[in-house]
C-alpha cells in the first residue's frame, strides 16, 4: 500500500469530480458516440455495462491507480496464496478454493486443501443422489420431501437466495424451506404443513453454537421426536460445520455430518457444504455448474487487467461515488423475479465485510467505508421507491440486473421486463428538463398559467447513476458469477480503504447484552443493571405481558 500514491489519486479523483460537477452524463452521450463501448466489459456473456455513471476516461485512469496504489493485485495474490489477510482472527481467506476447477495444489498451511474441499464435495454427491433417487429413506421408510435449512446469517442467506433464484433446477416434489429467526413465527410457520415422515432438516452452523440455530435447531429436533420418537433423529438431521464435536453432541451422526474450515468466512461458505440444501433441491451436477460459474470469474478476477476487470471496475464506480461524491448507499435492483432475496444476500455480505472503521493497523480510517446496501426486484420497486431515487434529494447509484433470456416462454413478460430495466437506467441518465416539461404540456392544452405551477414537479434532474449487469439467462453458472463478482467488489473496496473485509466484531455487543438481558427479560429482578430506556422497556413489555 503506497499512502503517498493513495492520497495523491484522491486528490486527482477530487479534481475530476471538480472539473464534471456541472457536466451532464445527456451531454458526455451526445459528445462521444462510442461511450457505450469505452465504458463496458464482458467476462463471458456477463455485461457490466457502467456507462451511466458521471466519469470520464481521466477518471477510470486515476481510479485504476489508486487500486494499484493500494495493492489490489497484491493482495488478491496473497489471498489466494493462502496468507492469513483477515488478520484479527488469524485466518486464511480461501473461498475461492471451494469452486477451483483446476489441478494446482491450493495450499494452506503447508496443505493442499483441494483434498479436503473435493472428499466434501463427493460427500454431498452421494448424499444428495440418495436423496433424490429416493436410495436415503426417512425413519418410516418414506422419501423425503421435505428439507429445513435451520441456520441464519451466512448459514441461511446463501442457500436460501440461490435456492429460490434456482427454482426452475429444482425436482418436482422436493421442497427447501429455510429458517433463520429465534422468532418462534418462523419454525412454527415452516413446520405447520410438513410431515416430519418425510422431513429432513440440515442444521447448518460454522460454529454450531449459534443461538438462535441451536434454539431453531433444538425445537425442530422436538418437534420431530414428538411425532416419531427420539431414535428417528440420526435418519432426520444432518449437519453442516466447522464443530464436529458440537454435531455429534448435538445427536448427529458422523456420517451426516458435513464439514468446512476456519478458512471460510460464514457470508463466503454458499459455496461450501453449506450449499447442501441448494445440491439437494437442484442436484449435484446444477451445483456443480454454479460453482464453476464462480470460478470463470475468479479466473478472470485473478488473471485480467484492473481496466477490462469486472470486479475491480465495479468496486472503483463504487469508491467514486462513496468517497468522492459521498453517496451513502447502493441500490441492487435485480429485474429478475428469482433474485429477490439477491440485494438481502449482498447486505450482509457487504454490510458485514466493509462495515467498518478501523484499518488494519488499528487507526480511525480517514475515508468513509461501505454503504447501505438495499433493493428489490423491479418492476415492483418502482411502484415503491424510485420516486425518491428519481426525484428525490439524496442521490441513489444503482445497480441493474437483467438476463436477456427468461425461463418462462410467457410473452409479452419478459420483454416488458427489459423494456422496464432500460427505460429506468435511460430515465434517471437522461431526466426531462423544465422546457421539455413545459412543451409537453403545452401540447396537452393545459394554459401558461398551470403549466408554470405543475412544471417544476414533473423535472427529472437526471445525471444519476447507475450500473447494468446482463447475462443470457439465470442459471447456475451465471449465478455462480454474480456472486463471485460481488465477492471480488467487496474485497477490492475493503483493500483500497485499508480494512479487514473478513471479520464481523460489530455483532458481538449486541450478542453479548442479549445473554445478559435474558433473565431480566424473563422476570429477575436483580442482576445486571440497565439505563432508564432499557429498564423502562422492560418494565413496560412485563406490564403488557400481565394484561
Ligand atoms: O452474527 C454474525 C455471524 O457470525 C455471521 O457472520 C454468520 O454468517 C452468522 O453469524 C452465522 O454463524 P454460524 O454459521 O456460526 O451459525
Amino acid at each position: 500500500m503506497n499512502q503517498a500514491a493513495i492520497k495523491a489519486t484522491y486528490k486527482e479523483l477530487q479534481n475530476h469530480k471538480s472539473r464534471l460537477a456541472n457536466v451532464h452524463m445527456r451531454d458526455m452521450f451526445a459528445s462521444d458516440a462510442k461511450r457505450f463501448r469505452h465504458f463496458s466489459a464482458n467476462c463471458g456473456d456477463l455485461l457490466l455495462d457502467y456507462s451511466k455513471n458521471r466519469i470520464d476516461k481521466d477518471t477510470m485512469k486515476s481510479l485504476f491507480a489508486l487500486a494499484r496504489a493500494a495493492g489490489v493485485e497484491e493482495r488478491r495474490d496473497a489471498m489466494w496464496a493462502g496468507e492469513a489477510i483477515n488478520i484479527t482472527e488469524g485466518r486464511s481467506v480461501m473461498h475461492m478454493a471451494l469452486r477451483y476447477q483446476g489441478d494446482e495444489p491450493v495450499m494452506v498451511d503447508g496443505r493442499n486443501v483441494m483434498v479436503d474441499v473435493r472428499a466434501v464435495l463427493e460427500k454431498i454427491r452421494n448424499f444428495t443422489d440418495q436423496v433424490r433417487e429416493g436410495n436415503l429413506r426417512s425413519s418410516t421408510g418414506a422419501s423425503f420431501t421435505d428439507i429445513v435449512n435451520i441456520g441464519i446469517g451466512g448459514s441461511d442467506l446463501g442457500p436460501a437466495m440461490v435456492t429460490k433464484a434456482l427454482s426452475p433446477y429444482m425436482r418436482a416434489g422436493l421442497r427447501a424451506h429455510f429458517v433463520s429467526n429465534v422468532d418462534g413465527a418462523d419454525l412454527v410457520d415452516t413446520l405447520k404443513d410438513l410431515d416430519p415422515s418425510s422431513t429432513l432438516f440440515v442444521v447448518a452452523s460454522k460454529t454450531f453454537t449459534t443461538d438462535e440455530t441451536m434454539t431453531n435447531a433444538i425445537s425442530a429436533r422436538a418437534w420431530l421426536m414428538a411425532a416419531l420418537g427420539e431414535e428417528a433423529v440420526g435418519d432426520h438431521f444432518t449437519a453442516v460445520s466447522t464443530n464436529i464435536a458440537g454435531c455429534k453432541a448435538f445427536g448427529i451422526d458422523e456420517a451426516r455430518i458435513f464439514g468446512f474450515w476456519d478458512w471460510v468466512g460464514g457470508r463466503y461458505s454458499v459455496w461450501s457444504a453449506i450449499g447442501l440444501p441448494v445440491a439437494l433441491a437442484i442436484g449435484f451436477e446444477n451445483f456443480s455448474m454454479f460453482l464453476k460459474g464462480a470460478a470463470v470469474m475468479d479466473r478472470h478476477f485473478c488473471t485480467v487487467p484492473l481496466e477490462k476487470n469486472l470486479p475491480a471496475i465495479l468496486a472503483l464506480v463504487g469508491i467514486w461515488h462513496r468517497n468522492i461524491w459521498h453517496y451513502t448507499t447502493q441500490a441492487i435492483l435485480p429485474y429478475d423475479q428469482r433474485l429477490s432475496r439477491f440485494p438481502a444476500y449482498l447486505q450482509q455480505l457487504d454490510m458485514e465485510s466493509n462495515g467498518k472503521s478501523v484499518t488494519l493497523d488499528g487507526q480511525q480510517v480517514t475515508t468513509a467505508t461501505g454503504p447501505v446496501v438495499w433493493g428489490e426486484p423491479g418492476t415492483n420497486g418502482q411502484h415503491a421507491f424510485y420516486q425518491l431515487i428519481h426525484q428525490g434529494t439524496d442521490i441513489i447509484p444503482c445497480d441493474f440486473l437483467l438476463a436477456a433470456t427468461a425461463q418462462e416462454n410467457l410473452p409479452p413478460h419478459h420483454i416488458k421486463l427489459a423494456a422496464n430495466c432500460f427505460a429506468q437506467t435511460e430515465a434517471l441518465m437522461l431526466g426531462k428538463t423544465i422546457d421539455q416539461v413545459k412543451t409537453e404540456l403545452a401540447a396537452s392544452g393545459m394554459e401558461e398559467a398551470a403549466i408554470n405551477k405543475l412544471a417544476p414537479h414533473k423535472v427529472f434532474a437526471g445525471n444519476r447513476p447507475s450500473n447494468t449487469l446482463i447475462y443470457r439467462k439465470l442459471d447456475p453458472a451465471t449465478l455462480g458469477q454474480l456472486i463471485a463478482l460481488y465477492e471480488h467488489k467487496i474485497f477490492v473496496q475493503g483493500t483500497i480503504w485499508g480494512i479487514n473485509s473478513f471479520d464481523q466484531w460489530g455483532v458481538e455487543l449486541g450478542k453479548q447484552l442479549a445473554k445478559v438481558l435474558l433473565p431480566k427479560v424473563e422476570g429477575a429482578t436483580n442482576g445486571s443493571v440497565h439505563d432508564s430506556s432499557t429498564q423502562g422497556l422492560l418494565a413496560y413489555f412485563h406490564h403488557l405481558q400481565a394484561r
